[in-house]
């Protein structure tokens, strides 16, 4: 399967992701959820340490970096962030400085799951409360680079997810990789968990430009309300369009989102996301996360059961779930 080049406007990629991914059948769990058919595209399989979408994204936005000579990476997140841990691993393979700003209400988190990659990684990072990151974004990240500067170094940001029109890529590809693995004149229905947001907008780009224009791409908010995504989503689905010149128009790309399954709040796991990371690890051995996976597969199971269809049912698996060994207590008590 040649996918050298996906598009002649794809910019320049590092390999470091272990592509193409493979796209499962979920059969046990098709069974005893009474749904027809559901595959399953392992992105949690995207490099052993390194698992999940973020790598996708991180072989443009990185390229780009090295492009402009950086030496050092900077970016934020959550203290379990995904996307952070993505980048210290691709900082260490890469011999780049990573440094990384974290929001933690704790001064002193618990070394676990990702932060404790973060640590392996050799990654420099700071805490900084929920009120104070949300407030000083900016200006934490404009110290952070003065900082570097100062030091002799080359510093390149890049925020939280890599959510960024070099960032849209990785997902193209991976519609690249799907129109390859499935038909493009079937109907697909594609899912995944949405945050940053450039993992759903690099589907909605991918599939106008692979041509799959029977296929329809759902994402699931797991942090923010659907208003905020209508906005968002369009917003990085413009910037990627002007910046690399693609020939489409929003009209060809409906943005479409399955709501009230964030439960209380982001990254705030819920009895029924738990059940179905439960039920992903019975009945198929596979490791979903408290904070995205499994709230989007929830999603996706239950739209499949409230609207049956002889559709093509593929939930792209985003990786995360190192987050789940910080969560150990949410399953520990009755499995
Ligand atoms: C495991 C996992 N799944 C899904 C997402 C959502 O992807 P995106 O941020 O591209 O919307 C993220 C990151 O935010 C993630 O870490």
């Amino acid at each position: 399967m040649n996918l050298e080049t996906i598009h002649p406007q794809e910019p320049a990629r590092l390999n470091l992701a272990q592509l193409l991914t493979p796209l499962v059948e979920l059969k046990n769990l098709a069974k005893l959820t009474g749904v027809d058919r559901i595959l399953l595209k392992r992105d949690d399989l995207t490099g052993l340490e390194m698992s999940g979408n973020k790598i996708r994204k991180l072989e443009y936005v990185v390229a780009d970096a090295l492009a402009q000579g950086a030496d050092t990476l900077v970016t934020h997140g959550g203290c379990q962030s995904n996307h952070c841990r993505a980048t210290a691993a691709v900082g260490a393979r890469l011999g780049l400085r990573v440094r990384m700003i974290l929001r933690s209400d704790d001064p002193t988190p618990p070394a676990d799951g990702n932060l404790f990659l973060d640590q392996l990684f050799g990654a420099e990072v700071s805490y900084h409360p929920a009120d104070a990151y949300r407030a000083e974004l900016s200006d934490l990240v404009a110290s952070a680079m003065e900082k570097e500067r100062s030091n002799g170094r080359t510093p390149y940001f890049f925020p939280v997810g890599a959510s960024v029109p070099f960032g849209s890529w990785g997902y193209i590809r991976c519609l690249a990789e799907l129109a390859k693995q499935l038909d493009p004149a079937e109907p697909v229905d594609l899912y995944c968990a949405t945050s940053s947001g450039g993992t759903q907008v690099g589907l909605m780009l991918g599939r106008v430009l692979m041509g799959c224009d029977n296929w329809r791409i759902f994402g699931v908010p797991v942090s923010d309300d659907v208003d905020y995504f209508h906005t968002s989503l369009r917003e990085l689905e413009r910037a990627t369009v002007e910046q690399f010149q693609l020939d489409l128009s929003p009209d060809q790309t409906p943005i479409d989102l399955i709501d009230g399954f964030i439960g209380e709040g982001y990254a705030i796991p819920y009895p029924a996301a738990v059940d179905t990371i439960r039920l992903l690890g019975r009945s198929e051995g596979i490791v979903l996360d408290p904070s995205y996976t499994s709230k989007g597969m929830t999603g996706m199971l239950a739209t499949m059961k409230q609207q049956p269809s002889e559709r093509i049912a593929v939930y792209i698996h985003t990786g995360g779930s190192f987050g789940l060994f910080a969560r150990r207590d949410l399953i520990a008590e009755d499995t």
